[in-house]
């Protein structure tokens, strides 16, 4: 060890000592100064203040890849360095940076991000499973007890003279009418049909002609040629983002005209939703969007993540907004096993 030591005055070593940093002041060569994350770094056991060591004990190869702790084990660090003053003595401030912890935090945020985007991939398969099977069950049964109901309904029409009872009937008949047809949207909405038999394309042109006649919109569709059948979990993905865009634009923008277009470029789908509507501030939208209390923007940008896609929204108050998906489309055979391992 070696002396004399220096401290820095009292207002630099507040600001330096609350540094997340590890942090040493050197001067001629020894430590002067050592903040909290220093000790901590070069010291585990904090025995000591670190005051007094020589530089070349802990920075060895000063500045390169590996930095020594007192208890002799070493590991790889980055470190900066810069002039500065102690005291009214010329030093060095050296600011070392653990890069295994940082690697291995790294590390572990990624396999969290992963593993994560695994989770939400099968909450999002299971959950257009449901929907499926409600779909089907909504229209197979529900929907055919209806109709039987229905045709009960027209057999009594037929053997009843009453007015009354007549009137009855007509009622009930009515009711069971509106009611079957309410089945069948509520089916056709869970899931469309058409995307399992007649692809996305088909199954796209049904939704807007539905959505612009409901809404008395101008929305225009211009689907280019797609590489169909495509795979069902893509499909249904790409379906789902229009259909929250859509909802989006129909509930939000206050817009007269959304485009809708679809197409291929380069082995992957582009898609843009874009409405000349109010528009919102999504300057910012990029690091909040996990944090917002709504789900479609997160849930459109989920799917996207997990196809390997890229989502973006562009807007901006009084300028409209614009949906921008770039999927790419796996060769053949290659997406099924994906697809099942997110889907597991
Ligand atoms: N096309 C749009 N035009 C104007 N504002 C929009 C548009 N799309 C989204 N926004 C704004 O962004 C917000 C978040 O959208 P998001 O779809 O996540 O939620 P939401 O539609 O409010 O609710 P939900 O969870 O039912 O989708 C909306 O509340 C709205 O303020
Ligand atoms: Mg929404």
């Amino acid at each position: 060890m070696a002396g004399p030591v220096a401290h820095p005055p009292p207002d630099e070593a507040g600001w330096l000592a609350a540094l997340p940093e590890a942090v040493l002041v050197v001067c001629d060569e020894v430590v002067a100064y050592a903040n909290p994350a220093a000790r901590v770094l070069f010291d585990p056991s904090s025995r000591t203040a670190l005051l007094g060591e020589r530089l070349t004990r802990l920075l060895p190869n000063d500045g390169t890849a590996t930095a020594v702790r007192l208890d002799g084990s070493s590991f790889a660090a980055t470190t900066l360095s810069a002039p500065t003053h102690l005291a009214g003595r010329p030093a060095r401030l050296h600011v070392v940076r653990d890069m295994e912890t940082e690697a291995a935090l790294r590390e572990g945020l990624d396999q969290t991000r992963i593993d994560l985007l695994a989770l939400s991939g099968r909450f999002i398969h299971l959950g257009e499973q449901e929907r499926r099977h409600i779909a089907r069950e909504l229209h197979d049964e529900i929907g055919q007890c209806l109709s039987a109901i229905r045709v009960q309904f027209a057999k009594l029409q037929r053997r009843t003279d009453s007015p009354e009872s007549l009137a009855l009937i007509d009622s009930a008949a009515g009711m069971t009418e509106r009611t079957l047809a309410r089945v069948r949207n509520l089916s056709l909405q869970l899931h469309p049909p058409q995307l399992d038999t007649l692809g996305l394309a088909a199954a796209l042109r049904w939704h807007v002609d539905q959505q612009r006649d409901l809404h008395d919109l101008d929305i225009r569709l211009q689907v280019g040629r797609l590489a169909e059948p495509l795979p069902p979990d893509l499909g249904i993905a790409v379906y789902r983002i229009v259909q929250e865009s859509l909802s989006n634009a129909l509930h939000h923008a206050a817009a007269a005209q959304v485009t809708v277009r679809l197409g291929m470029q380069d082995g992957a789908l582009e898609l843009e939703v874009s409405d000349d509507g109010r528009g919102f501030d999504a300057g910012d939208l990029c690091g909040r969007i996990y944090s917002l209390p709504t789900l479609g923007l997160l849930s459109m940008t989920q799917r996207a993540s997990l196809h390997g896609g890229e989502l973006h929204v562009t807007s901006a108050p009084g300028q409209g907004t614009q949906i921008a998906l770039r999927l790419p489309v796996p060769e053949n055979g290659k997406h099924d096993e994906a697809a099942s391992d997110i889907g597991r």
